[in-house]
Formats: C-alpha cells, structure tokens, sequence
C-alpha cells in the first residue's frame, strides 16, 4: 500500500535521540531551546515557544491574545477539530464561515459577513498547506479591530507573498505530529512578534512558573521533551529538501491528472508557495466508491474531512451551527492522494494510474 503520509526518520534523528538520552536532560532544556530558536530564524519572527501539540499551541495562544466567555472567532467549517476545540476551550463561540472553492480556506467576503459586535478574532487555518488570503483576512481585521491568529498545523515550509505562513497573524501556531510536513512525534509551536503573548505563552506552557515554585498564573503542563525537540531540529534542517520534493511530487500529481474529466486538481493562487502538506483533488463521482477502488489498487487515499465541524455530534451541546453550503459540498468531494517526500516517481505513476483506473 503506499500510504498517505510517512515520516522521514533516519540516522541523525537517532543520533539526536541518543546524545538527549544520554545527557540525562529529558525535559524543555538546550534542545527546545536551540529548536524554538532554529524555526524563530526560519519563521523570520521574533518569538517562538514549543509546546506538547499543535492543539496545546492553539490553546494557549488563543488564551496569550484574551478570548473569553461570550467572544465570538470566525473559523473555518473545513478543518480538524482542534481548531474549533482551542476556541470552545477559551468558553467562546466558533462562527462557521464559508470557504472558497478554490482553495478551501476561509473565504473573505464570508468572514465579513459574518461579523456581529461580539467579534474577536478569525482563526484561520491554511487547509491542507495552500495559505489563505492573508492581505484580505488582514484587512477586515484592521477594519474590525479583529485580531488575526493563523492555525499552519498544516502549513510549515508554505508562503504568502514570500513569507512564511504564521508571520502575519497576531499569532500562529504550527503541529509536529507525524503526518505533518515536520515532526517531533507530538509537538507544536506557537509563534509571535507580539514579547507579551510569547511572556504569556511561556508561563501557561509551564504551570503559570516564571521562576521554580513562583506561579503567576492558573498554568498547564504543555512542556516539549528534549527528545522531540531534538528530532524536530534535524527535521527542520531536512524541511527545504523535502518542500521540493513535495512541490515535484505535487506537479507529477497534477501532469498526470489534469486532463482527466471529473477531477479537478489542486489550484495554487500565484501569490503562494503551497506546503503541499496535502494533494487534494475533487471528484465528482461517488468519492467514497473511488477511495474504496484506490484502496484496492493499493493507494491510501484519504478524506479530509467528511464532515464540516458543526455537524459534528459533540458540538450539539453547544448548539452550534452553521450554513457553508461549498464546505459542505466539499466534504462529499475531496480525496487527498499520497504526495509525501519519501514517494518515488514510479509511486506517483502508480497512483496516477490507479486514480485514470477507478474513476469510470
Ligand atoms: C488544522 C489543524 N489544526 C490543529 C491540529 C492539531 O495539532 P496536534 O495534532 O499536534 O494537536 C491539526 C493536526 O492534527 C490540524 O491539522
């Protein structure tokens, strides 16, 4: 089977591994600390703080910038749970706003729609690498006095006009678990230009201590061990190697498929540099019949996601709704094909075939 996504693990990882276990110091010490440092430098912002998850960024930040009980944060319907739990966490309310076709992020003139007075903030997630249209989120944010908090879980390595996704928000939190374009095993990232959310950030990481035994805040234990950081700073010197091939992968993906009647392949806005975290094309036949004939053809195609957030159970609680009629559409549509770095150019004309093979 060639699977959707596999990490890239090899020997200097081990030797990373190894030198942390011998130290002797298993917990948030040189290695988190030259790691936060190394993607400060390749983030190009002035703070970063590594945490436990993605989800645990998400939190945290979402803390460091005041979301409360009562606040509303306009998100995306099309995205994992945990952008939507970080803002139920805080006791806020998530308003699902509608994505564009095209690239399946937010869509602006949705967000703004959708403001009311109670409006705080746009969580906005750059969907399977491709980053949202940052200058458009930006400004019904300055037009609002909305913060902007950027969720590149999927993002690392992706730019919007020649930066990196995660510098424009007022906040950015990025995840290392396996699947993602880097990984720490589990880890996350929370980055920022802002001292005072970083100040906040660093303290809630670590039970609200400034100092050992001094506690100024109501913290958590969301600490990144030595040894995940020591893997994630190899990963990231391995990251520019590894967009190409991404990037390679992705264009074989779409050479082969574009001519193809019922699927549309991935758009790439020309102001992005997608992260190829995800190749994600549309059918317009019976998806689930086409990932289930992939499958038997030996090609580990995947749905993300088959729901949008508010039809999920859990959140009926809260009574949550929301109306995205393209999100939804989308949920019925999209299959993401394997497109990691470790796929060979046979592997992608496996998969291109077996996609011309299913689709009838
Ligand atoms: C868009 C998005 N946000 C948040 C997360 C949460 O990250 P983690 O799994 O590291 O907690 C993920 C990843 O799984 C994700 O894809």
């Amino acid at each position: 089977m060639i699977p959707i996504s596999k990490p890239m693990l090899g020997d200097e990882e081990i030797a990373a591994v190894t030198a942390v276990l011998r130290s002797g110091n298993l917990v948030q010490g040189s290695s988190v600390t030259a790691f936060e440092t190394a993607l400060q430098s390749y983030l190009g912002v002035s703070h970063t703080i590594a945490v436990s998850s993605g989800t645990a960024a998400l939190q945290l930040a979402l803390e460091a910038v005041g979301i409360k009980e009562g606040d509303e944060v306009i998100t995306t319907p099309l995205s994992f749970a945990a952008t939507t739990n970080a803002i139920l966490s805080r006791r806020a309310m998530p308003v699902f706003a509608d994505i564009d076709p095209r690239t399946f992020n937010l869509d602006p003139k949705k967000v703004e729609a959708s403001i009311t007075d109670k409006t705080r903030a746009i969580l906005a997630v750059h969907l399977f690498g491709h980053p949202c249209d940052l200058d458009a989120l930006q400004q019904i944010c300055t037009r609002h006095d909305l913060l902007l908090i950027e969720d590149c879980a999927q993002s690392l390595g992706g730019t919007y006009k020649r930066k990196q996704t995660g510098t424009k928000g007022i906040v950015s939190c990025f995840s290392f678990y396996p699947s993602k374009n880097i990984t720490t095993g589990e880890g996350g990232l929370i980055a920022t230009s802002e001292e005072s959310i970083a100040d906040i950030c660093r303290t809630l990481r670590n039970q609200g201590q400034r100092k050992p035994y001094e506690h100024h805040r109501l913290g958590f234990n969301f600490r990144m061990t030595e040894i995940a950081a020591a893997i994630g700073k190899v990963q990231l010197s391995r990251l520019p190697d590894w967009l190409k091939q991404r990037k390679a992968n992705a264009e074989q993906l779409t050479k082969g498929l574009q001519q193809r009647t019922g699927i549309t392949v991935p758009f790439v806005s020309p102001e992005s540099e997608h992260a190829w975290h995800q190749y994600t094309i549309r059918v317009s036949e019976d998806r689930d019949k086409i990932q289930e004939r992939l499958k038997g053809e030996g090609v580990d195609a995947r749905v993300y996601y088959p729901r949008v957030l508010y039809d999920q159970p859990v959140y009926k609680q809260w009574m949550i709704s929301g109306s995205c009629p393209i999100a939804e559409r989308a949920t019925k549509e999209v299959l993401s094909l394997p497109v990691h770095p470790q796929l060979c150019a046979d592997d992608l004309d496996t998969v291109i075939t077996a996609v011309q093979r299913v689709i009838v």
